[in-house]
């Protein structure tokens, strides 16, 4: 029995000869195709200034430079979230305050965001989960309320919607992910909404070695930066796979349904949340019970392993890292946070599967937990 992937891309022929084309074409470095990937991502976010990258990670971090983040400030981040959050906080100087998530949604806990407010704080950076966002207006009238900046780290949650808006159009910055273990891909590759054309041309400038150009076409840099621009190659992958993204997404959400319908039931495990409108299905993340049934999650995913299913772990809290207990936190700080660190399995979802693959992993679940 071939392995079942807990995640894996769709790449179709579409895709292999975008690529063809493009290395055919003479221009394969940051060119034509990404200037046309953005103006069509930029469509899919209400028309709102859309830059690509080379990462989701090098799109926080970019947005927190463009945001004014500097030695000294916190930001407000939830420890449930990959750790690119993390260290792009860490990395621009700034101290990650964290707080706990809900335990079912994941969303970061607004309540203790308003608590964690200082003076000092710049930004608030919320982490999306697939199948359900938090309360985006309540997050929104709390950064207003205090003038904080907010950035979405949407890496997750490509097509996810809010009251029928799609996340990245409206608000304020909006980071996404095109790793292929996304919603769609571009080999490796992210994109950076904001909410302006200022702060647009910034990115730009900061994605590529900090270079301005001058009035006389000659060029200088103001300010050291690295070099984050997507290819066209890539650009050109993104191009067809926006294309099936509704397709992709609707086949995620099959998925996930058929999850929902077939689950074992096992007292005290806890799935995503069900049928709230509007929502994406990267992933679908489980919580199960270990110790009650007399067995570890290390064994449970070694079982599902000889079966032949790959699972993944979303995510260790940040504060539980040696970086993040470095910064002064410890253990049984963010409680859910933790559960979910301790308890979490991701089980395969991809839009290379079907609904039997579906019922396979949930008989060899029901299985391995008696
Ligand atoms: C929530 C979240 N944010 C950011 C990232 C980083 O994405 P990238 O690999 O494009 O840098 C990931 C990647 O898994 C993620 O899950």
């Amino acid at each position: 029995m071939a392995l079942l992937n807990f995640s894996q891309p769709a790449l179709d022929d579409a895709t292999l000869a975008a690529v063809t084309d493009t290395m055919k074409s003479g221009w394969i470095a940051s060119g034509p195709r990404v200037l046309a990937f953005e103006r069509a991502l930029s469509g899919t976010f209400g028309g709102r200034p859309t830059r690509t990258l080379t990462s989701a990670t090098g799109a926080m971090e970019l947005a927190l430079l463009a945001c004014g983040v500097k030695p000294g400030d916190e930001v407000i981040t939830s420890t449930q979230s990959f750790f690119s959050t993390m260290n792009m906080i860490v990395k621009v100087g700034a101290r990650p305050v964290f707080v706990d998530c809900d335990l079912v949604t994941r969303a970061i806990d607004l309540d203790r965001v308003a608590a964690a407010i200082t003076p000092r704080t710049k930004a608030i950076v919320p982490t999306h989960f697939p199948g359900a966002l938090g309360d985006m207006d309540a997050l929104y009238a709390l950064a207003r309320r205090h003038g904080l900046r907010v950035i979405e780290d949407a890496a997750l949650v490509q097509g996810s919607t809010w009251k029928g808006q799609p996340i990245g159009s409206f608000g304020d910055i909006a980071t996404f992910s095109f790793h292929p273990n996304k919603n769609m891909t571009t080999i490796e590759g992210g994109a950076i909404v904001v909410p302006d054309d200022a702060t647009a041309k910034h990115i730009e400038v900061l994605r590529f070695h900090g270079i301005e150009r001058l009035a006389d076409d000659t060029r200088d840099v103001a300010v050291a930066s690295g070099k984050y621009n997507m290819s066209d190659v890539s650009a050109a992958i993104g191009l067809a796979q926006l294309a099936q993204l509704p397709a992709f997404l609707a086949q995620r959400q099959r998925l996930a349904e058929r999850y929902f319908d077939v689950f074992p039931a096992i007292d005290g495990a806890v799935l995503p949340p069900r049928g709230v409108p509007g929502q994406s299905w990267n992933m679908f993340c489980v919580l199960l019970p270990y110790e009650a049934l007399g067995t570890t999650r290390q064994r449970v995913r070694a079982a599902l392993r000889e079966r032949e299913i790959a699972t993944g772990l979303s995510y260790e809290p940040s504060h539980l890292t040696t970086l993040g207990r470095s910064l002064g936190w410890r253990e049984g700080q963010f409680p859910n946070a933790e559960r979910i660190g301790r308890e979490t399995v991701t089980i395969p979802l991809h839009c290379g599967m079907n609904e039997a693959d579906v019922d396979r992993v949930c008989a060899a679940i029901a299985d391995i937990l008696g």
